[in-house]
């Protein structure tokens, strides 16, 4: 039987050819800090290189806020659709399709909607794409493994509780089963847990480093955290970490 040819996989694999790493933001468990770490990082990215940003949150993209804009635009051109640039960081977020409404899809739909949007969308050639992803190990965590397979580093983000790393913990272990490329694991919210440490160690993953807990970060995007306790702690963990 002849093999089923997908058009978006070989559209996918050139826009992938110009980007140099792809770093996902993940986690097993919810509101641990992965979209706002993964616009930051794109931010402080961007002073050294061309930076992209994917919004893979198909039910809850926080990207365009975090960006300080209410939805994010894109020119229209032959190849593709060119994400408009927000401060300096090239910008997509599926809710340039959904406008502010939710996203009704499951199962295989979810699969579909993210590659259409990786085919579509025209970032040309970056140092860096941040892609965030929602919590979880579902669809979007397992299509997201492949479609960046050998291309990714994954950065898991947990808060230091074991609450948080419990469930952290398991979306990990799949990324470990998968031979997925992991970046290793940021503590974000509180001071560093030595367990996480520990069972790091064990999976021989590494951990990045550790950001404490600033109240004074919600709610404002992130070009106005330029110069803040925050930006600086993360900038310490990445540079730490090499990926900066
Ligand atoms: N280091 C920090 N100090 C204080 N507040 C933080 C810190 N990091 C993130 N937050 C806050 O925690 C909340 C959740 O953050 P965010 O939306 O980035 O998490 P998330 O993991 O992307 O959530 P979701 O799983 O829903 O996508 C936000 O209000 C954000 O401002
Ligand atoms: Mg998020």
């Amino acid at each position: 039987m002849t093999p089923a040819l997908d058009l978006r996989d070989g559209l996918i694999s050139g826009r992938l050819e110009e980007i140099g790493r792809v770093l996902l933001f993940a986690s097993g468990k919810g509101g641990v800090g992965k979209s706002t770490l993964s616009a930051s990082t794109a931010y402080l990215l961007s002073s050294r290189g061309s930076v992209g940003v994917l919004d893979l949150d198909l039910h809850g993209p926080s990207i365009p806020a975090l960006f300080g804009i209410a939805s994010c635009s894109f020119r229209e051109s032959r190849e593709g659709l060119v994400p408009a640039k927000v401060d300096t960081v090239h910008v997509m977020s599926i809710d340039s399709f959904v406008r502010g409404r939710g996203l009704p899809a499951r199962g295989v739909r979810k699969a579909e909607t993210m590659k259409d949007m990786m085919a579509i969308t025209n970032f040309g050639p970056l140092d860096t794409l941040v892609v965030d992803l929602p919590p979880g190990t579902g669809d979007e965590f397992l299509t997201a493994l492949e479609m960046f397979r050998g291309r990714e580093g994954i950065v898991f983000v947990t808060q230091p509780s074991m609450l948080s790393w419990n469930v952290t913990k398991r979306a990990l272990g799949i990324a470990v089963a998968m031979k997925s490329g992991i970046a290793g694991v940021i503590q974000n919210m509180g001071r560093p847990l030595r367990q996480i440490e520990r069972d790091c160690s064990k999976m021989g993953v590494p951990v990045l480093g550790s950001i404490g807990y600033h109240g004074s970060i919600s709610d404002r995007p992130v070009s106005r955290l330029r110069g803040s306790a925050f930006m600086r702690e993360l900038k310490n963990v990445l540079e730490a970490a090499s990926l900066l």
